[in-house]
């Protein structure tokens, strides 16, 4: 972007909703906070608002964003649901989960925004804050994560704020987030798939389903041609710095990211220590897993070793992140 521009930040509240609303009427973007991550939002039905949106983010137009909404009766109007979509969207929305559905026959998100897909990702946010622009906006809005593209997810107004002052209009904090991992996404295809676990674990969604979710081919570009989630490219969440995973030890000059309350040899030549959840707890490490890897991150470490972390409930989004962040880094 070469001009930049006046970031306006505001605390979350009357006043700030008000001028969200009607910064997304006017093609601008705006970052807000939801219950998983920060979003970036745009009007949905604004090719040229999304468009400024993928500059400012520098993200690939190829990959296509969420359309949040503020109830299931908004969502109809996006998209086509089936026994399974409804099943899903009256079980868990608001909340944490994305669902990729037909587009509706007048849909109202912008081609852009779908990457020309016949499907359409839709959430409803479980945020006051979130929830209130959208109502006061009155229409779809899309929004990624508020991080420049491939770095990793806000969680706070300042993560936000590090990554794109001077690149969108206006800023609305809420303060920290409570899930800290980006929504689970489902498609609602003849199997319904996990496309990308996140902030509602697997094993309440297939309770509600009564069957197992379907996994996405190991190579999903093969049959189709198109990519299911197309976001999913390996290299994501990427802090600068290299991220070996399932360390037993620190080597000296590495930073440590811990779990648990066990000692992890090593330690005393360690550049920094942070522990994600020294009571094991995955929830909360999910919380504060993307705010410790940007602050191992200023610590200039030679990497950043973690120990292993389990795979049950939240654990399985933090285990894809954390993948993902030791892609193609060594
Ligand atoms: O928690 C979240 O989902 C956050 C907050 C802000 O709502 N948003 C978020 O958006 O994580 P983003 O853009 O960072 O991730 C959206 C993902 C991408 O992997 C994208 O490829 C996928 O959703 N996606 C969007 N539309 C899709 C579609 N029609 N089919 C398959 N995947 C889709
Ligand atoms: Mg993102």
């Amino acid at each position: 972007m070469n001009v930049a521009l006046k970031t306006r930040i505001l605390p979350a509240g009357e006043a700030a909703v008000a001028a969200a609303a009607s910064c997304l009427a006017e093609g601008g973007l705006v970052a807000f906070p939801t219950e998983t991550v920060y979003g970036l939002g745009a009007d949905a039905a604004n090719p040229a608002a999304i468009a400024r949106l993928y500059q400012a983010k520098g993200r690939p137009a190829f990959n296509p964003l969420i359309a949040h909404v503020g109830d299931l009766a908004a969502a109809r109007r996006i998209a086509r649901f089936d026994t399974t979509a409804t099943l899903l969207a009256e079980a868990f929305w608001p909340g944490p989960l994305t669902l990729v559905l037909p587009k509706a026959a007048d849909c109202p998100v912008a081609d852009l925004a779908t990457a020309g897909l016949e499907t359409v990702a839709i959430r409803v946010p479980a945020h006051p804050v979130a929830l209130a622009i959208l109502r006061a906006f009155g229409g779809p809005v899309v929004a990624p994560s508020a991080n420049l593209s491939g770095h990793v997810s806000p969680t706070t107004s300042a993560h936000v704020q590090g990554d794109l002052t001077g690149r969108i209009d206006l800023i609305v904090d809420g303060g920290a987030v409570a899930v800290g991992v980006e929504s689970t996404i489902v498609g609602c295809f003849e199997q319904p798939m996990l496309l990308r676990p996140g902030g509602l674990p697997r094993a309440e969604i297939e309770r509600v389903l009564g069957r197992a979710l379907a996994q996405p081919p190991a190579d999903p570009d093969a049959d189709s041609g198109q990519p299911l989630a197309p976001g999913m490219l390996a290299s994501h969440y990427a802090p600068r710095t290299k991220v070996r995973l399932n360390a037993d030890r620190v080597e000296p000059g590495e930073a440590l990211l811990a779990f648990g309350p066990a000692a992890v040899p090593g330690s005393d030549g360690a550049a920094a220590i942070m522990n994600l959840s020294p009571r094991s707890n995955v929830d909360e490490a999910a919380a504060n897993l993307f705010g410790y890897l940007r602050a191992l991150d200023t610590k200039g470490a030679r990497a950043i070793a973690v120990t292993p972390i389990p795979n049950h409930g939240l654990g399985e989004a933090i285990n894809d992140r954390l993948r993902r962040a030791a892609v193609g880094r060594d």
